[in-house]
C-alpha cells in the first residue's frame, strides 16, 4: 500500500507539530506547509519529527496547490484572526480543490460553535464564517470539536485558585465542561486525517467533568478541601466582558482577555456542549483525564 501524503499548514504551531508527530506515528508521509520566510529552526525541528518540508506562498493559490499535490488529505492546524482563519485558511482551501486533494481538515478543535450564538464568541465567530465557506467548496471537510484544551485547566483558564483552594464558577456548579488535551487531539486529528470516511463534524471529549467535579478532584490530590466559588451567573460574565473589552479592548490580539471569557460563557452556557461524542472512533486511543492531568501537573 503506498505512504499517504498528508499535508499540514500551521505544522510549526503548538498543535500543529503535535499533529506532525502523531502523523509520523501512523505511518503517514507528512508534507509541512512552511511559508518562505519560516525560521530555520521551524523547518529543522519538523524535519526532525520526519515531516518534508513544502515552502510556499502562503498566500498564492497556485503555489500551495503545487505543495498540495498528490496530498489525500489537508490539515489546518493555522491559528490567528481573521487574516489568517478566514483568508490564509481559504488560500488553502482553493488550493487544496486545484490541486484535486480529495479532503480537507479545517483548523476548528473548540467547543460546538454551531451550537451557540453568533456574535457572542469573536475567534469562534470567525470559524463559523469559515465552515460556510467550506461547506460551498467542491471537498470533503471535516471539523475536529474538542472543548477545551485541557492542558489550560488551571492555567491560561484561570478557574482553579490553589491559593483559596476555591474552583470558581459561573451560573451552574453542575453544568458539564468539555476538555480535551492538546496530545490526545493531535492524536485523533492524526487518525482522522488518515481516515477516508470522517462525517462533516467529529466531536471529541477527553474527559467532561463540572466545577464541581473538579473541586473534588483537586481535594483528591492535595488532601486539602477545595469548594466551588460561584463568581455570578453567565449573564454577569457577560457584562463584565463588555467591560474589558471597553477598558483593555486589544482587538490585534488572538487570545486577549476578554476572549477566554468569552469561551468561558460559551462553556459554562451549555450550548457548546459536545454530544454525541465519537470518542470510540479510534479504538487505539487512550485518553487523558481531568483527574491525572491535574495530578501530573501537581507532582
Ligand atoms: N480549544 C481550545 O482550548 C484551544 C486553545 C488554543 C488553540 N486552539 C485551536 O487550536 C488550533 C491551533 O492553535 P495553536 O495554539 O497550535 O496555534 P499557534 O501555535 O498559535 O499557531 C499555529 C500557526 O498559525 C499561524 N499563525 C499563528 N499566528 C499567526 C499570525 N498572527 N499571523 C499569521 N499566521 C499565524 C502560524 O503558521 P506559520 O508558522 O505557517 O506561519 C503558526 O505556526 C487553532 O484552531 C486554535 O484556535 C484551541
Amino acid at each position: 500500500m503506498t505512504q499517504p501524503i498528508i499535508l499540514l499548514a500551521g505544522a510549526a504551531g503548538d498543535l500543529g507539530t503535535r499533529v506532525a508527530k502523531a502523523l509520523v506515528s501512523r505511518g503517514a508521509a507528512v508534507r509541512a506547509l512552511m511559508r518562505i520566510d519560516a525560521s530555520d529552526a521551524d523547518k529543522d525541528r519538523l524535519a526532525t519529527i520526519g515531516a518534508e518540508i513544502a515552502d510556499a506562498d502562503v498566500n498564492d493559490i497556485g503555489s500551495v496547490a503545487a505543495a498540495c499535490a498528490g496530498a489525500s488529505c489537508v490539515v489546518s492546524a493555522l491559528n490567528g484572526l481573521r487574516d489568517v482563519v478566514v483568508d490564509r485558511q481559504g488560500v488553502l482551501l482553493d488550493a487544496a480543490v486545484k490541486a484535486g486533494v480529495p479532503r480537507f481538515i479545517s483548523s476548528d478543535y473548540s467547543l460546538d460553535f454551531t451550537k451557540t450564538t453568533p456574535g457572542g464568541n469573536r475567534n469562534l465567530d470567525l470559524r463559523r464564517e469559515f465552515m460556510i465557506r467550506t461547506n460551498r467548496a467542491p471537498i470533503k471537510v471535516t471539523s475536529i470539536f474538542n472543548g477545551a484544551f485541557m492542558d489550560m485547566l488551571g492555567a491560561e483558564m484561570p478557574i482553579i485558585r490553589r491559593r483559596l483552594r476555591r474552583v470558581l464558577y459561573w451560573g451552574n456548579a453542575d453544568q458539564p465542561l468539555d476538555f480535551t488535551t492538546k496530545d490526545n487531539v493531535a492524536a485523533y486529528t492524526a487518525a482522522a486525517a488518515l481516515d477516508d470516511a470522517t462525517p462533516r463534524i467529529l466531536r471529541i471529549a477527553g474527559d467532561t467533568v463540572s466545577a464541581r467535579d473538579i473541586a473534588r478532584v483537586m481535594s483528591d490530590i492535595t488532601g486539602r478541601r477545595y469548594r466551588t466559588l460561584r463568581v455570578g451567573g453567565t449573564g454577569s460574565l457577560g457584562v463584565l466582558i463588555r467591560l474589558v473589552k471597553l477598558v483593555a479592548p486589544q482587538r490585534h490580539a488572538v487570545f486577549p482577555p476578554w476572549q477566554g471569557m468569552q469561551y468561558m460563557r460559551d462553556m459554562f452556557g451549555g450550548r457548546g456542549q459536545l454530544e454525541p461524542l465519537d470518542n470510540e472512533r479510534y479504538p487505539d486511543l487512550h485518553w487523558t483525564s481531568v483527574s491525572s492531568q491535574l495530578r501530573e501537573r501537581s507532582d
